[in-house]
């Protein structure tokens, strides 16, 4: 169910991309775009999900936590991620859903809305595309690693991010910043990327595309054992996320604004 809703959400941000539907606003800075496109699909998955699955709550980036859920499950969406790649349309944007059960992210789905790529996880049940079962990247060191990481939108944030990659650049093979969180996730699930780290997201950036990457034998986590948040989110195959987190440490990646 949340494979079909993913894929008419992600239809949907096509069809509005294609039909030059931009109407832009700004959010919480003016580099922050929010699009109707953007509300749009959200408004169409709380829709769906709201007919299909009366009385469970949604958690979404623009409207925030629906209103009137009382179970055990939370749907966490992102109507797209990588909304500065779909405002100059770039191909690298994505409807990001994850289904929690009691806090534990048991189901996710990244759908790449330019592409149709589609990544899937459930808890225990592995993670996939196209049918093809996920393992992550077999590199064991960090010099030979292509690292994915992102940039928050705000500037003094961002100053403290220039300043960890400028520490870590030497360090790794080399860096990539796709611009959407959920499909590095993915990517470094299936080894596109040896690994990928953020400061700075939110849970419907990573609860999708986190379970894929844990599914594909990713370690997911914060730094010094705490849990992927806000501080820090490191998702690298157990081989390379000891140098990669004690790296970061150092960097004091987690600091900053
Ligand atoms: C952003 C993207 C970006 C990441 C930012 C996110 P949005 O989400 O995932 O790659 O670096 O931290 O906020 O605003 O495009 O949904
Ligand atoms: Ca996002
Ligand atoms: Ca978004």
């Amino acid at each position: 169910m949340a494979v079909r809703i993913a894929r008419e959400a992600a239809e949907t941000a096509r069809r509005m991309r294609a039909e030059a539907i931009t109407d832009v606003e700004t959010k919480s800075t003016d580099t922050d775009v929010v699009t109707a496109a953007d509300k749009a699909v959200e408004r169409q998955v709380v829709d769906a999900l709201g007919r299909e699955r009366p009385g469970e709550s949604v958690l979404g980036e623009e409207y925030g936590d629906s209103a009137g859920g009382t179970g055990r499950v939370r749907w966490i969406l992102d109507p797209i991620d990588g909304t500065v790649n779909y405002l100059y349309g770039l191909p690298q944007y994505a409807v990001s859903l994850a289904a929690e059960v009691d806090g534990t992210v048991v189901a996710g789905v990244v759908r790449n809305a330019a592409t149709g790529d589609e990544w899937t996880a459930t808890l225990g049940g592995g993670a996939w595309r196209d049918g093809r079962r996920l393992g992550g990247s077999a590199r064991t060191t960090l010099d030979q690693s292509l690292i994915a990481t992102g940039f928050g939108y705000d500037a003094a944030r961002r100053r403290h991010q220039g300043a960890v990659l400028a520490g870590l650049i030497a360090e790794v093979r080399d860096i990539r910043r796709f611009g959407a969180a959920a499909i590095d996730l993915c990517l470094a699930a299936e080894g596109a990327v040896d690994a990928y780290f953020e400061k700075g997201l939110n849970p419907w950036d990573h609860a999708a595309g986190g379970l894929v990457a844990a599914e594909a034998g990713l370690r997911v986590s914060g730094l010094d054992g705490a849990p992927a948040g806000p501080d820090m989110l490191v998702a690298a195959p157990p081989a390379i996320f000891g140098a990669l987190h004690d790296l970061l440490v150092r960097l004091d990646a987690a600091g900053g604004a």
